[in-house]
């Protein structure tokens, strides 16, 4: 036989909850057609048997007990899910198991990039710029129409564009009147976008319509990188800032938004998952004096890396440049400017799931490599 036969036994109610037949799913959209408590508390299997599928597919037959139930299970699917299947600990696509982090001297001379001509028109190196994304955490289009709201398209091939307070896109341009300081020519150091908004924008994009000012370079800082190197050298500081929270606020004439999260966020394995950042809009915290000593302590620490000009990405956005990261990861960064040359950027926010589901999509349709 396979695999299968090496893996551990699965548990009964697992099994039985992922029975393919049509009284347990329905046929046209794969969805359950049972509760769980449906299923019997002492469900056990009653007998088993190799055979084959419908389809002529190898498969293990159960007929379950107490309730006669009879499933199928194609041999091919167990040994894709079945307990140990994958490695013990499959990460969801999102912690630092699923990434390559980097340093800014890992990228050199190989920036993440696409034509926009043909990633518009090309399956598979759409695919490509997609997993980049997921993988380094961005990607740079170039090419693409330096045209008011191109940015939106942009955003569309690949989700939905997320509106928030700033609109449908934001105008990264000097503003007479300006309620973030990215709307001036001010140094903007490494930050994450909108940590005060729970949920965050998963995704951000930035496109280039004009960069004609001294100054006004880009930067980006790979946060699932610093964080583990914050783990290697300071592991208390990084076990502060995965335990106490953050509070972060954003307020103009129309909007008070307020999140309370952690700079560093887990899962349930202690692997790196989102890192947010912010020094402008980190607002007043409320925790006991402890608390506020040790979070103080290695927000500085961890504030000092993320400075570290080895781990920094220096580029200059042209007009028709796009970049495409990943909020919960990448910090971006830029220079300051002289306010009186022209520089002006479109931005817009979407989500990495998304993201994720036109990946799918395309791979389904063979169009990554
Ligand atoms: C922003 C921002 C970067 C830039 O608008 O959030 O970080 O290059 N802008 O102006
Ligand atoms: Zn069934
Ligand atoms: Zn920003």
């Amino acid at each position: 036989m396979t695999a299968t036969t090496t893996l551990p036994r699965p548990p009964a109610l697992w099994l039985r909850d992922n029975c393919p037949c049509a009284d347990c799913r329905d046929p046209r959209s794969g969805q359950k057609l049972f509760q769980i408590t449906d299923l019997p508390a002492a469900l056990a299997v009653g007998s088993a048997r190799e055979s084959v599928t419908a389809l002529g597919e190898p498969a293990h037959e159960v007929v379950w007990a107490p309730d006669g139930h009879r499933s199928l299970y194609p041999l091919a699917w167990l040994d894709a899910h079945a307990p140990g299947a994958g490695g013990s600990h499959p990460g969801d696509g999102r912690t630092e198991a699923d990434k390559e982090t980097w340093a800014a001297a890992d990228l050199a001379g190989r920036l993440p990039e696409a034509d926009w001509a043909a990633y518009d028109t090309d399956d598979a190196v759409r695919a490509h710029a997609l997993e980049s994304v997921q993988r380094l955490g961005f990607v740079l289009l170039r090419g693409v129409p330096p045209r008011d709201r191109q940015v939106l398209t942009v955003a569309r091939t690949f989700g939905h564009v997320r509106e928030t307070n700033y609109g449908e896109l934001f105008e990264v341009r000097v503003e007479a009147e300006p309620n973030n300081l990215a709307f001036t020519g001010a140094r903007i150091t490494p930050h994450t976008d909108n940590p005060y908004r729970d949920p965050v924008p998963t995704l951000q994009l930035l496109h280039c319509l004009a960069n004609e000012a001294r100054g006004g370079d880009s930067g980006l800082v790979d946060g699932f990188h610093a964080a583990a190197l914050l783990r290697a050298e300071d592991p208390d500081a990084f076990d502060v800032l995965t335990r106490v929270p953050a509070e972060f606020a954003f307020a103009d004439a129309r909007t008070e938004l307020r999140a309370q999260r952690t700079l560093i966020e887990t899962d349930s394995l202690g692997r790196i998952r989102e890192v947010r950042f912010n020094n402008r809009s980190l607002a007043t915290l409320h925790q006991p004096a402890d608390l506020l000593d040790a979070f103080y302590r290695a927000y500085r620490t961890f504030a000092a890396l993320l400075l570290r000009p080895e781990l920094r990405l220096d580029f200059r956005l042209t007009p028709g440049d796009c970049l495409v990261f990943d909020n919960t990861r990448l910090l971006h960064a830029r220079t300051a400017f002289s306010e009186a040359g022209a520089r002006h950027l479109q931005g817009a926010y979407a989500d990495l799931d998304g993201l994720a589901s036109t990946l799918a999509v395309l791979r389904r349709a063979g169009g990554a490599r």
